[in-house]
């Protein structure tokens, strides 16, 4: 909790008139109800023994299907403005799939809660790839059948979430489905989904929309010493992690040389379409990661082993909290994102939305929580009163999930769930977030 110079709790910053607040979950991480949907490379993936740390899959998970209407009044109680969900991919395949997110919107606009969904989360169909290009078309069909659907009652739109950890985790590393570790050669992931996401765009134009974004993930790239090793390994890991996937969508070119290794018969025609102009950039920030030179050796990085032949390591953040995943507590690499973002694209960076931003912590009394977020809150004024165009703010996640390779055991919810019995708890976190809506726009 911030403080003045008297040690008392510093006011909240006022952020501007009709800035959006919100919380954010995704399909696959609290749906459940597996049996009534096609499989998705998740499911294929949990089936594998060792791939989830604890052993569990997300064939109940928080049991949303069956569950929502209590959720939804879990989120008209906290009072957000919005809330971001993922429309599941194969559950839109099976029969009446879209007449469950047909019930939710309806339900969420009945409670006065805007519906923002993304369109991709991760689950993709079992039986599709990335590494093929006519998975982006694919996406496209299932973008204009779900817009066809939901379209006269939902107006934001998300294409696709962080295409970056699904290629790095799920294609490059293996410790995501579909769990292929290709390293570069998953490269091909990364610009078939950048094209999906174009195509998606065209898709939804098309039928009037005019409230699009991306949620991409990025997050500040320190050197680990002014080294020149260490400097290039840096740039490496930011030319990975934030230009590979801002700098097609925000300039409609990949930064230098990466578009000769990118899989296409015609690329420029690829990125026209992936650098069509958006209406917002979607950010989801957790943390800024310290990078170096390789050191030849195999590390763990929040829970993901990062193999010794990658040309840079990431390194520890010492002197640092850190959230109960091990990922450390650092609100002000927000600003710095932001405001470097802001620098780097000038006015080719849309105005930006927070579209994840949360930690992993147990217990119902979620103090650290509560620091971690107000913190992140503080740091986005900052960003705000440096010049930088933000319109919202979306806390992940609204409820405790399946957070992927890990299962069950990393808890970001503001609500607690009880994953025998289905009870749902507010924490202290939701408590504390309701008070910042009730007094939003704050003092
Ligand atoms: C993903 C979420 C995930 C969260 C915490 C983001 O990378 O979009 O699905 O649960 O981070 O790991």
């Amino acid at each position: 909790m911030a403080t003045d110079a008297r040690g008392a709790a510093a006011p909240l910053p006022r952020f501007p008139d009709g800035f959006l607040w919100g919380v954010s979950t995704s399909a696959h991480q609290i749906e459940g109800a597996a049996d009534t949907r096609a499989p998705s490379v998740w499911d294929v993936f949990t089936a594998e023994p060792g791939r989830i740390k604890d052993g569990s899959t997300a064939a109940v998970a928080c049991d949303h299907v069956h569950r929502y209407e209590e959720d939804v009044a879990l989120l008209a109680d906290l009072g957000v403005g919005a809330y971001r969900f993922s429309i599941s991919w194969p559950r839109v395949n099976s029969p009446g799939g879209l007449d469950f997110y047909d019930r939710l919107v309806d339900a969420l606009l009945a409670a006065g809660v805007r519906p923002v969904p993304t369109l991709f989360h991760w689950d993709l169909p079992a039986d599709l790839s990335w590494l093929e290009r006519d998975t982006a078309t694919r996406f496209a069909d299932h973008v204009a059948a779900v817009a066809a659907r939901l379209g006269d009652r939902v107006t934001k739109w998300i294409t696709l979430n962080e295409p970056a950890e699904h290629t790095l985790l799920g294609h490059a590393l293996g410790t995501h489905a579909p769990g292929s570790r290709l390293l570069f050669d998953a490269l091909p992931a990364a610009h078939h989904q950048l094209l999906g996401h174009g195509l998606a765009v065209q898709a939804l134009r098309s039928t009037g929309a005019d409230d699009i974004g991306i949620a991409n993930s990025h997050g500040p790239t320190w050197p680990a010493s002014q080294e020149p090793a260490d400097l290039e390994a840096a740039a490496f890991y930011d030319l990975l992690l934030n230009r590979l996937f801002a700098e097609p969508v925000l300039l409609g070119a990949y930064p230098e040389g990466l578009g000769d290794l990118m899989p296409s018969p015609d690329i420029e025609a690829d990125l026209k379409l992936i650098g069509a102009p958006l209406d917002w950039y979607g950010v989801n920030y957790y943390a800024p990661t310290l990078v170096g030179a390789p050191q030849g050796t195999e590390i763990d990085f929040g829970g993901v082993r990062m193999p010794a032949e990658l040309p840079f390591s990431v390194r520890e953040i010492e002197g640092v909290p850190t959230t109960d995943f091990g990922w450390p507590v650092i609100p002000a690499g927000l600003t710095e994102l932001l405001t470097t973002f802001a620098s780097r694209y000038g006015d080719r960076l849309p105005p930006v939305v927070i579209t994840e931003n949360g930690c992993s912590y147990p217990g119902l009394d979620d103090q650290d929580r509560i620091t971690y977020l107000e913190g992140h809150v503080r740091a986005l004024h900052d960003a705000i009163t440096a010049g930088v165009d933000v319109r919202g703010y979306f806390v992940w996640s609204l409820l405790d999930n399946f957070e992927w390779a890990e299962g069950f055991a990393r808890r970001f919810g503001l609500v607690h769930v009880d994953f025998t019995t289905q009870r749902r708890t507010p924490k202290a976190s939701y408590a504390w977030y309701r008070d910042l809506l009730t007094r939003s726009p704050m003092e």
